[in-house]
């Protein structure tokens, strides 16, 4: 593991990028370049977060960010602890913040929620004193998606300021997109919006001051983009009928070769996953030379590193090796070197 950051992070929760500052989602980037290497070792465990609890509370489902801050957690040697709707005392009637107050009774160090409702995350973090990080809330913010989209951006492209970001699709049901477009454009990327109009209010023109366009056709989002960013059709969020057929918006809103084309010349493709195969993009593209979509799945993993280590107190310690010397996280920035995995 490289050297970690010298900066500190001092916020309780992590709830979206709306209210982070360009110097904290750089703090938190870069805590999760030094990361990285963990999960390229033989023995991928360190004992960053032992006797720490985390508990994964997840109301939606979800395969790529309840695994990874599953493992993530456990990678730093946390204990943890999943619970789903499906399987909790919520299917008797418990109302989430009755849940949350009996979790927080076991004295967690922190809590992972995802929730079908916007500001779900808020509540719980206004409730308990456990730290909250905010999986994904409604149509709300996802900001470990965002912060780890923007580390995948950054690997490639070696920079995000000045970056011409294409966010194509479901625009409207999409916390990516929210997250995306707080974070992006606070880096200085310039973020264009497309896709069908149901789905794509003009208001969202005016969710941030600068560095934002909605356009009003795929081609114009795309022409010399250098990253595309396509939106699942979030069928699951749609009350009304937004889109007449999904082969339907196959042919007008899908992503295929043909837009690649028009992007910049070394364009990347990105997707936050799950992917609908041959609606919002086609197999050529997802699994294409330009398609950087399980790179995020990877670096998914060391951006949820990082925020469970920064929240529970984590600064920089120590030059670290790679003889799995590290450090330990303490909330009364007490300072510790552990030697060992
Ligand atoms: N991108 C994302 O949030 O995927 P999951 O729903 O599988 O967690």
């Amino acid at each position: 593991m490289s050297e970690l950051p010298k900066t500190s992070f001092t916020r309780k929760d992590l709830l979206g990028t709306r209210e982070l500052s360009c110097e904290e989602i750089t703090h938190i980037l870069d805590t999760a370049e030094s990361f990285r290497d963990i999960s390229r070792r033989e023995i991928k465990k360190v004992p960053t977060l032992r006797g720490r609890t985390v508990i994964n509370l997840f109301f939606e489902p979800s395969t790529r960010t309840r695994t990874s801050f599953e493992i993530a957690a456990k990678r730093l040697s946390a204990d943890t602890i999943n619970v789903s709707a499906q399987t909790s005392s919520v299917t008797k009637g418990e109302t989430l913040l009755d849940t949350a107050r009996s979790l927080e009774a076991m004295s967690p160090d922190l809590i992972v929620i995802r929730h079908s409702s916007a500001g779900a995350a808020h509540q719980l973090a206004r409730t308990v004193r456990a730290g909250v990080i905010n999986a994904g809330d409604g149509a709300h913010e996802h900001p470990t998606q965002a912060l780890l989209d923007a580390l995948t951006i950054r690997e490639r492209k070696g920079r995000i300021a000045d970056l011409k970001v294409a966010i194509i699709g479901d625009v409207l049901h999409s916390r990516v997109a929210r997250s995306n477009i707080h974070l992006l454009t606070k880096l200085g990327a310039h973020v264009a919006l497309a896709g069908p109009g149901t789905m794509l209010p003009e208001a969202f023109g005016s969710l941030v001051k600068e560095n934002l366009r909605v356009e009003k056709s795929i081609d114009a989002a795309v022409e010399n983009a250098d990253v595309l960013m396509i939106l699942r059709v979030q069928r699951e969020r749609q009350t009304n009928a937004f889109l007449p057929s999904l082969r339907e918006y196959a042919v007008h809103y899908g992503l295929r070769l043909e837009h690649l084309k028009r992007a910049a010349p070394d364009a990347i493709v990105m997707h936050p996953g799950p992917i609908n195969r041959g609606v919002e993009i086609s197999s050529e593209l997802a699994d294409g030379a330009s398609s950087l979509i399980l790179d995020q799945v990877a670096n998914g993993l060391a951006v949820r590193m990082a925020v469970l280590y920064l929240l529970t107190g984590g600064t920089h310690l120590a030059a670290i090796d790679g003889s799995a010397t590290t450090v330990s996280a303490k909330k009364d920035s007490e300072k510790e070197v552990h030697s060992g995995a």
